[in-house]
């Protein structure tokens, strides 16, 4: 990124970035505020091809308008669908439209929010299977040295990052609080 152009009083310290030496960036913060296509554009007009195509998640390209045009009627028609206990009718049709792609053994969806979001519940999925068909011993996962699998816990778990393992996986140190409002600790006292 070009020196010359002082992006500092762009930040804000407040903000921290995952995955990211946030001090560093503080010092020479790389920031992009539009694309188009394969391209990015700094704020003072550079393009930056976008060889990632966002995080592998803008495949199509930046704001294609059919796209963008979808996002905006739906966000003014419905912007959030709960989904504990309720659905979008939407939801089930794209599952249905995403089954028909797939090979005959992956046969059912589970939407997530994002890849840290997804690791995690494949994980989970992984284990409840086990469980419920009676191999509940059967926990063990394995991971691939370097690899990167988001930034949640069951993610680092099976990681391969050691920067990552050891600042956040050390040692388990998760006790659960019984609520003073629960019925169990009302019982117990
Ligand atoms: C294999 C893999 N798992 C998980 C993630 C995390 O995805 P997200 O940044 O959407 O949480 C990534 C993102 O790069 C990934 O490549």
């Amino acid at each position: 990124m070009d020196e010359l152009t002082n992006t500092a009083p762009l930040v804000d310290p407040a903000c921290w970035l995952p995955f990211t030496a946030n001090r560093a960036f503080l010092q020479q913060p790389r920031l992009l505020n539009r694309a188009q296509g394969m391209h990015y554009w700094t704020p003072d007009g550079r393009p930056v091809l976008d060889g990632t195509a966002g995080l592998w998640c803008v495949n199509a390209g930046h704001c294609r308008p059919e796209i963008s045009a979808t996002i905006a009627r739906q966000a003014a028609e419905m912007d959030f669908a709960p989904t504990f206990e309720m659905g979008h009718p939407l939801v089930f049709s794209l599952a249905k439209r995403l089954i028909q792609w797939m090979p005959p053994t992956l046969s059912h969806v589970f939407f997530t929010n994002s890849g840290s979001e997804s690791a995690d519940t494949a994980l989970k999925i992984a284990r409840a299977c086990h469980f419920n068909r009676g191999e509940p011993k059967r926990t063990l996962f394995i991971g691939r040295e370097k690899a990167y699998h988001g930034v949640g816990f069951g993610g680092l778990s099976v990681g391969g990052l050691p920067r990552n393992k050891e600042a956040f996986l050390r040692k388990p140190s998760i006790a659960c609080a019984v609520s003073p409002m629960s019925s169990t600790s009302a019982t117990s006292a």
